[in-house]
């Protein structure tokens, strides 16, 4: 059994959760807020060192003005909300992703949160914000690049190793389990370099839906993969 450090998730069907229900999707990313407490209280409690949410992708900013305004109300209400709690709970915080797209106040509450939490020890909560894979190496090869100019590396030095050190999840271990809800079986532009060998969980249940006995059952189901990394 290979120990699970890092569970990365795509929390996606909170909009078909409120339509099945006659409700505004709105409503359904409410819910959603509060699987997310769930799940993270119990990483916390299990010792998991890293959790990776997907709460806003690159290509969501596309949806109606209402729906990502109403994305943004949420986010910053949660992280207003939840800080101390995490605070109490040992909880890092880290936010990864474009954020210049937010709003200046949702950048401040954002840099506040991660400042007030930095020196945590217990579990590393990471928020995918206006993320996306490809939008992640593309900045690290920027970066690379300007390190080459600079005479800092050279091109022929570069490698997997000190590349990875340009990414959003640099110093976070390895993703273990990626697990996606909502019975969509692909990546939308999440995490691509990090899932090299991560192995995949995908559920049927709608993300407002999820909660620590999901959690188990993705664990659980985990623990009984054999992990071989081409060996
Ligand atoms: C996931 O739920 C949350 C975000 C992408 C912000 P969706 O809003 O994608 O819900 P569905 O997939 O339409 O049901
Ligand atoms: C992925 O879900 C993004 C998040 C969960 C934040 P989407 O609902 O945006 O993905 P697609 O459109 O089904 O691929
Ligand atoms: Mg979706």
């Amino acid at each position: 059994m290979s120990t699970l450090k890092h569970i990365a998730i795509i929390m996606d069907g909170n909009g078909r959760w409120a339509t099945k229900r006659s409700l505004p999707r709105i409503l359904g990313h409410q819910q959603g807020i509060k699987a997310v407490r769930d799940v993270v209280k119990a990483c916390a409690i299990r010792g998991i060192k890293t959790l990776t949410l997907f709460a806003f992708s690159s290509e969501n900013k596309n949806r109606s003005a209402k729906e990502v305004s109403w994305l943004f109300k949420l986010f910053l209400g949660a992280l207003k909300q939840e800080v101390k709690k995490l605070n109490k709970h040992n909880i890092r915080l880290k936010i990864i992703g474009n954020m210049s797209l937010f709003p200046t106040k949702i950048q401040q509450t954002a840099l506040d949160a991660q400042a007030l939490l930095a020196s945590n020890t217990g579990l590393t909560l990471v928020i995918a914000a206006n993320y996306g894979g490809q939008w992640d190496i593309v900045q690290a090869t920027a970066k690379v690049a300007q390190a080459a100019v600079a005479g800092d590396i050279k091109a022929s030095d570069i490698n997997v190793e000190n590349f990875s050190q340009y990414l959003s999840l640099a110093n976070e271990p390895n993703v273990d389990l990626l697990i996606r809800t909502s019975g969509e079986l692909r990546i939308s532009n999440f995490l691509l370099w990090d899932i090299a060998y991560s192995e995949f969980y995908f559920t049927e249940t709608l993300w407002p839906d999820f909660n620590e006995a999901e959690l188990n059952k993705a664990v659980d189901n985990f623990n009984q993969r054999n992990r071989r990394y081409g060996e």
